[in-house]
């Protein structure tokens, strides 16, 4: 069992991205940074729910379907969930549809906790306010034996990295420069020691870079 983190960044270190407006409430460096990942047949079938089986294959495929394998729990915080883009709707169940992709208990961190959401495909949304060792505890007994994910965004991200928190920390680098957002590794200096670093390139551009204890 492992404690894992799977994040898309740019080039120049930005896990989100900076150009949203009302008229374009995704911004349009959204679609680049995730490009690779969201292209993947991976992707597109369970995240996207389409039944062509089209989508690409290769290293990212791999490293996307990787991504769901062996998970048993997910923790993700309240930006990620989507909280912080609808602050005032009290129906708000995230942004994955009906279906969600995780199929697995998902522990959302919130100062503003609510009552848990069950979801169809196996997604429980369970809300709480707790430090990240607590949440992991919570996380480890509902995943039953299988890993842990902490799936963002990146200040929860970071939350657990500082706390030395995270076995294995795959990092797919998107080969463009946004200049603006959360940058993941601020503050973060030294975090290589204590971990084995393996770098692959994917011909679409992005490189798979992954920390493993
Ligand atoms: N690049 C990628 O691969 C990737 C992956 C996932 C998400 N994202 C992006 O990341 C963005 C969200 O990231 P983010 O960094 O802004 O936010 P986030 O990490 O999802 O959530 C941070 C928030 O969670 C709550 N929180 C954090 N730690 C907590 C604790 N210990 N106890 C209770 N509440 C806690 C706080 O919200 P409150 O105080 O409001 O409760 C905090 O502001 C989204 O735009 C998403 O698209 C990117």
């Amino acid at each position: 069992m492992a404690v894992r983190v799977d994040l898309n960044i740019s080039l120049d270190g930005f896990a989100t991205t900076a150009d949203q407006t009302p008229e374009n409430p995704m911004g349009e460096d959204w679609s680049r940074l995730v490009a690779t990942y969201v292209s993947t047949r991976t992707f597109r079938a369970r995240v996207l729910h389409d039944p062509t089986g089209e989508g690409t294959t290769g290293v990212d495929d791999r490293y996307a379907e990787a991504y769901f394998a062996q998970v048993g729990a997910e923790i993700m915080g309240a930006g990620m969930f989507g909280f912080h883009a609808h602050p005032n709707d009290p129906d708000w169940r995230g942004w994955w549809g009906d279906e969600p992709p995780f199929r697995v208990p998902v522990f959302v961190l919130t100062h503003t906790p609510r009552p848990s959401i069950e979801m169809a495909g196996g997604t429980t949304f369970q809300f709480l306010s707790a430090t990240p060792a607590e949440a992991l505890d919570r996380a480890l007994e509902a995943a039953g034996g299988l890993d842990v994910r902490v799936g963002g965004g990146p200040t929860v991200v970071r939350e657990f990295l500082k706390a030395g928190l995270v076995d294995q920390l795959h990092i797919a680098i998107t080969p463009i420069l946004l200049g603006g957002g959360i940058r993941l590794w601020d503050d973060l200096r030294g975090l290589e020691s204590g971990y084995e670093v393996t770098v692959e390139a994917a011909p679409s551009g992005a490189t798979h870079l992954t920390f493993r204890r």
